[in-house]
């Protein structure tokens, strides 16, 4: 097998092939068809961390140059460090959405993620929400039902929040994402979700200041904002407690094979790799 993509299941009422085949090269799409992939392939490993079936079945059903993605990405190595981000997403989600049976979800900068599909609870209003033309993408994939919506906007456009229920609970997702707008624009979204929403938690996680240093040389400043303060943002805006946070490589002991899980302990135990992406947790 050349890549993580399995035969689709003649059985499965999803069989039916989506073209993504004029997805462009190194777009955001193509990024988060990268981010799929990768979960893809870690939830095939025998003992998977995340255990994303849905991103496998996806996979099976997009047509798409996996074997090119395969070369890029680099699965063998960099499906753990994607998978135990979304892992801790998940358990911190699924401890909330315990506490909260009937709290609304906001995935914001959702990509092509099934957590939707994983987590939500039957009646949960959930909301995912990224940038338009990643939602086209997504709707190929995905259907809406009558509670599970996607939304099609910036984060950083107010219009999209006046969609939303108002009050709360609120459980607030932002994996991979706050990092790609300026702190003025993470300020202004902050103020303008906790004026909608009167309790709830967010959980989101930073770059360090390294990430936008790097950026202007790499990826042309396409990394706006890092911080190794959690609470820089309670001091943007006030109503937000900090509640917690950790390394999104915390949990590498769960690797199972043992040069991958070695790899993950050396860098984990370099200061600066370890906290080069931290996740952060919110109670409002
Ligand atoms: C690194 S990807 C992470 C995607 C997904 N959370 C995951 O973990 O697979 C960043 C996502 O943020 C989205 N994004 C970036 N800027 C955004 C904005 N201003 N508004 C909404 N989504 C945005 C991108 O389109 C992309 O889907």
């Amino acid at each position: 097998m050349t890549n993580c993509a399995e035969p689709v299941d003649p059985t499965s009422t999803h069989r039916d092939k989506v073209d993504f085949t004029g997805v462009q090269w190194k777009s955001v799409e193509w990024t988060n068809i990268c981010l799929l992939y990768l979960r893809a392939c870690e939830s095939a490993s025998p003992h998977s961390i995340l255990g994303d079936e849905f991103a496998a079945r996806d996979v099976a059903r997009i047509d798409y140059d996996f074997d090119r993605i395969h070369r890029v990405v680099r699965p063998e190595v960099n499906k753990y460090m994607v998978a135990l981000r979304s892992a801790q997403f998940d358990a911190l989600a699924t401890d909330y959405l315990d506490r909260h049976p009937d709290a609304v979800v906001l995935h914001l900068g959702c990509g092509l993620h099934s957590r939707a599909m994983r987590l939500a609870r039957p009646g949960t209003p959930w909301f995912d929400v990224d940038l338009p033309d990643v939602i086209a993408l997504r709707r190929r994939l995905y259907a809406e039902t009558g509670t599970y919506r996607m939304i099609g906007s910036s984060v950083t456009e107010p219009e999209w929040i006046e969609d939303l229920p108002r009050g709360g609970p609120v459980l607030i997702l932002a994996e991979g994402l706050l990092m790609y707008i300026t702190p003025g624009e993470v300020t202004d979204l902050l103020h303008r979700l906790l004026d909608r929403f009167d309790t709830g938690e967010l959980i989101a996680d930073f770059l360090s200041p390294w990430g936008p240093r790097m950026s202007k040389v790499l990826t042309k400043g396409l990394i706006k904002w890092g911080t190794h303060d959690g609470s820089e943002i309670n001091r943007w805006e006030p109503r937000l407690r900090l509640a917690g946070d950790s390394p999104i490589m915390a949990g590498y002991h769960q690797i199972q094979p043992a040069p991958q899980r070695l790899l993950y302990r050396t860098q984990f135990a370099i200061r600066p790799i370890r906290n080069y992406d931290r996740l952060f947790r919110y109670a409002f």
